[in-house]
């Protein structure tokens, strides 16, 4: 993940290392490494069809950090106003997903396998899955 961020409601999280010595370990304390309360993680892997893109969708409320834990994939961000993609393959560097942020997920390695920890509890009234729906969403 080289290029720097460009879009709104996004921000870059760095895991702790604590010990780089026998192996990856990756720390993410809620407050301090992650800058928000986790009340919900999820994992997604076996993404068998390499280009069929996940995630598709904005949020409302909930933010999010994502991370690649295993290969590499592309993260499409947009605010709305500016697009950019992030090639996402460091396990501790994670992409915060605000809300009002439209995000896909595309391109997997083979094994990708990608985190997420989010600051609220599944709420599908919180998605906004629709594109103009998105657009008109962020114009309030
Ligand atoms: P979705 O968030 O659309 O997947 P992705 O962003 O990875 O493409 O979720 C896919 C389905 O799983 C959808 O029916 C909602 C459901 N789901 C839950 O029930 N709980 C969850 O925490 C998540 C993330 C999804």
């Amino acid at each position: 993940m080289k290029n720097k961020l460009k879009v709104k409601n996004s921000g870059v999280v760095t895991l702790g290392t604590p010990d780089t010595k026998r192996g990856g370990l990756f720390v993410a304390e809620a407050k301090k490494h992650v800058p928000f309360e986790i009340k919900r993680v999820y994992f997604i892997n076996k993404l068998s069809r390499k280009s069929a893109p996940r995630g598709n969708h904005a949020h409302k409320t909930n933010t999010q950090a994502i991370f690649c834990l295993n290969g590499s994939f592309d993260l499409c961000l947009d605010d709305g106003a500016n697009k950019q993609t992030l090639r996402l393959c460091d396990p501790s560097k994670g992409i915060i997903l605000g809300p009002k942020l439209w995000h896909t997920m595309q391109n997997f390695s083979n094994n990708c396998t990608i985190a997420v920890f989010a600051s609220h509890h599944y709420d599908e009234q919180d998605y906004i899955r629709q594109y103009p729906g998105f657009l008109n969403f962020i114009q309030k």
